[in-house]
């Protein structure tokens, strides 16, 4: 058992005067991010350094320079969100840290800071689940959004659709057997020389493009196992890449409907499997992509559900989804958790059945 630092049983005091304020910390991959939220729904200040300049003239996220990296930025970048927002340290209820899952060394940065912060202040710690922050960030901007809703969690890691019920229950209902769908783009983009981020240029490129042009596989489409799998649809572009003859743009075109039509199929099979969902929820970096985000409105709109995504901001790694990850575990109960420790793999549903090859998209 660890020690349990001295302070530990705080609670976020309740000032009957102000909301309570939580500052998120996030780190688990290759963002460094802080925010201040209130509780009542407002961001005071946010800040995000993507690490993209570190890593890529390695061409991936390196582990060790990530952790290096978020050493460097959180601390100035908690004081800058302090400025911004006019506010003391003394003045945060609570502080918010990402505890996993994600890159080791790159969430113990994060959440020893957090500790650290929480210990100084005196005020309780929230260890937050990255993947419930993405899943509850709606929430943050949608004060209507309640539970249960359907939530297809989509980005350079993740693939998943989760049935959220409430604060701390979750149902996974599928996860990829492979690659993530924002993954996919990515390795597509460098296939089809379109430079990084590859999502943005995938779409920007598809614009021009045909989406009928290249014949391309729709895996696992109508089967009734609810996964994702994108690796052979990245396959089928390289050896159409090969075989010469199609347009680059016609490629990504046809890609991105490829893609857009499994994202459709796999979130209506979980639609059947959760018929008491509210609405349909989408989260991720992919949900930036308009032609896949209005094919899920529509889907959306078929089975009679509001759609939900939040703003770009809200929708890829940043720290005001932890904070409010925070305000949602506290409205739910007191918390504090000074001896959390950093949780590599952290699945949001313990029952889910492993899948095959699906192990680091948790
Ligand atoms: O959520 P995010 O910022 O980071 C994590 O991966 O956690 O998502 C980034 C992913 C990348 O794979 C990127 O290529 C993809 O989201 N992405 C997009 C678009 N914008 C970002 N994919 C398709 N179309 C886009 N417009
Ligand atoms: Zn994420």
């Amino acid at each position: 058992m660890a020690a349990r630092l001295p302070g530990s049983g705080r609670e976020a005091p309740r000032p009957p005067d102000r909301p309570v304020i939580v500052l998120g910390l996030e780190t688990s991959c290759d963002e460094t991010a802080a925010a201040l939220v209130t509780c009542d729904r407002r961001i005071l200040a946010q800040r995000v350094a993507s690490q993209m300049d570190v890593h890529a003239p390695f061409g991936g996220v390196v582990p060790e320079l990530a952790a290096r990296a978020h050493v460097e930025r959180l601390a100035p970048m908690v004081q800058q969100v302090l400025d911004e927002a006019g506010l003391s340290l003394a003045a945060v209820d609570a502080i918010a840290a990402t505890a996993g899952p994600g890159l080791v060394g790159a969430l113990m940065v994060g959440l020893v800071t957090g500790k650290a912060l929480a210990f100084a202040a005196g005020k309780p710690l929230v260890a937050v689940n990255h993947l419930e922050a993405h899943a509850l960030s709606p929430r943050l901007v949608d004060p209507g959004l309640g539970f249960p809703y359907l939530l297809l969690l989509v980005s350079g890691g993740h693939c998943q659709l989760l049935g959220v019920e409430g604060v701390g229950r979750y149902r996974r209902l599928a996860t990829t057997i492979d690659d993530a769908a924002g993954e996919a783009f990515d390795k597509v983009a460098k296939l089809l020389n379109l430079g990084f981020p590859g999502g943005p240029a995938v779409e920007a490129a598809a614009r021009e493009g045909d989406a009928g042009a290249v014949p391309l596989p729709r895996p696992l489409v109508g089967t009734p196992e609810p996964h994702f799998s994108f690796a052979g649809l990245k396959t089928a572009v390289l050896r159409a890449v090969d075989s010469g003859g199609h347009a680059p743009a016609d490629l990504a075109a046809s890609f991105q409907a490829a893609v857009a039509d499994c994202l459709v199929d796999r979130t209506a099979r979980s639609l059947a499997t959760f018929p008491e969902a509210r609405a349909l929820v989408v989260a991720g970096g992919v949900a930036a992509n308009r032609t896949i985000r209005e094919r899920l409105a529509a889907l959306a709109e078929d089975h009679g559900l509001p759609f939900v995504v939040p703003p770009v901001a809200l929708c890829t790694d940043n720290a005001a989804m932890v904070a409010w990850a925070g305000c949602e575990r506290l409205a739910a109960g007191p918390v504090d958790e000074p001896d959390a420790e950093a949780r590599p793999r952290w699945p949001l549903d313990p029952e889910a059945a492993p899948v095959r090859g699906a192990g680091v998209k948790a």
